[in-house]
This record gives structure tokens, sequence and C-alpha cells, in this order.
């Protein structure tokens, strides 16, 4: 990844991700008949390189054209500029409902939502009013017998046991679980220094249906 420093105080890269794209890596994609991810707020892309590498066609979505951009770039340096990814300048929100109209379906759907964000053309987004509806719009994007998701965040207004909290009462994850059974991981991810001082930076949550 090409690492800098950026005027948003952080390096282009997100190192306490780092188990998050060796588990979207671990799946095998022979399983799966059409390997479709989205990959929603992606932003510096590293998630979509891990899902391409792993051999996952891609919807890379951010609402920021040039961070797009760099992504596009990075999978380049990465030798994957033709690999199946397409990148998308969208709303969150407005592309997965859009994906629903054209009934696509993905097996894999990773979402790192910030506290506050914009979309394209304004529209606010807060992640203690607009995290939920989003989730439900994903179940509607995966087959209930076979799929992943990943949640990560940064802010304060909602922790992992909000979303596991909320994905437990949902039909979706409730009938998943009663049909094949779900693994279910959550806790906080870290960084850790030379010495062994951590860094809290966020909590996550990982969902997979067992016939994965
Ligand atoms: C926390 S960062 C994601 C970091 C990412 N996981 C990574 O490793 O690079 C949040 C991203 O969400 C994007 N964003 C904010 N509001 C959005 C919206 N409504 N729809 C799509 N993307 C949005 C921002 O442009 C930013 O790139």
């Amino acid at each position: 990844m090409p690492v800098r420093p950026t005027p948003f105080g952080h390096i282009g890269l997100f190192p306490e991700q780092a188990d998050n794209w060796k588990w979207l890596g671990e799946a095998s994609v022979d399983q799966v008949d059409a390997p479709e991810s989205l990959n929603l707020f992606a932003y510096t892309g590293a998630s979509t390189l891990a899902l391409a590498r792993a051999g996952f066609r891609v919807a890379h979505v951010d609402a920021s054209k040039p961070s797009v951009e760099s992504a596009r770039a990075a999978a380049a340096r990465n030798r994957l500029g033709e690999a199946p990814i397409r990148y998308l300048v969208d709303d969150a929100m407005k592309f997965a409902n859009r994906e629903i109209r054209r009934g696509r379906q993905y097996h894999t759907i990773v979402m790192d939502p910030p506290a506050y964000g914009h979309a394209p053309g304004g529209k606010s987004w807060r992640i203690e009013r607009d995290l939920w509806p989003l989730l439900g719009i994903c179940f509607q994007l995966m087959d209930c017998r076979r799929f992943r998701l990943l949640v990560t965040g940064h802010s304060p207004q909602v922790d992992q046991s909000d979303v596991v909290d909320f994905l437990r009462q949902s039909d979706f994850i409730a009938g998943a679980e009663a049909a094949s059974g779900l693994l279910l991981d959550s806790g906080r991810s870290q960084l850790e220094d030379a010495v062994g001082r951590t860094l809290d930076t966020g909590f996550y949550v990982r969902v997979e249906s067992r016939s994965n």
C-alpha cells in the first residue's frame, strides 16, 4: 500500500485491520458459484485487495472520488490492475438499495463506516442512525445459506455489543443460525508497539454461515 502521512492524521493504511484482511482471504471461493463481494466505505482499498487476492469479484464503494482513485492505483501497484473490481463513487446506502433492485447477491459484505460522513451530493451519514437500516439492506443482498459479514467501527456511539445484539434480533441472522449455524466473532481491534503497549482502534464483528 502507498503509505504516507496524510492531512487526516493517518498513514494511508489502517494496520489494525490486518486480522480482518487475513479472515477475508481465508474464504474458499472454490465452493462459491459466483464469488461476489461488496466493500462499503472502502477508502484505502486494502480490504478490496484482500478480497481480490482471494479470488472474489469486488464492488468497491466510497463517497470520496480521490479515495476511490487512490484505491485503484493501489490495486495496480499490487498487480491487481486487471482484477474484477468495480470502483464506485457512491453513497453506501443508495448503492446497496440499487443492488437489491438489480437482484444482485453477495457472498461477502464488508463495511467500515465512519461516525460521521457525507454521501456524494451532501447527504450526511451518522453511524448511530444509519448503520441499522444499512445492515437491514445488506441482509437482502446476502444468500442466507452462505455468507460472510464483517462490520468494523471506530466511534464511541456504537460498539460490538450493539452490532451483535442487532444481528441476533434480526430475522435474517436468526434464520441462518437456526438453519445451519453461524460463526460469530466480535471484539476490539488493537495495535501493539514493540514493547507490548496496546492502542484500542475500535470494534470488529465477523459473521460467517456454517455452510461456507
Ligand atoms: C473509516 S474509513 C474506511 C477505512 C477502510 N476500512 C480502509 O481500511 O481503508 C470511512 C470511509 O467512508 C467514506 N464515507 C463516508 N460517508 C460515506 C457514505 N455515505 N457512503 C460511502 N462512503 C462514505 C469516507 O469517504 C471514508 O473513505
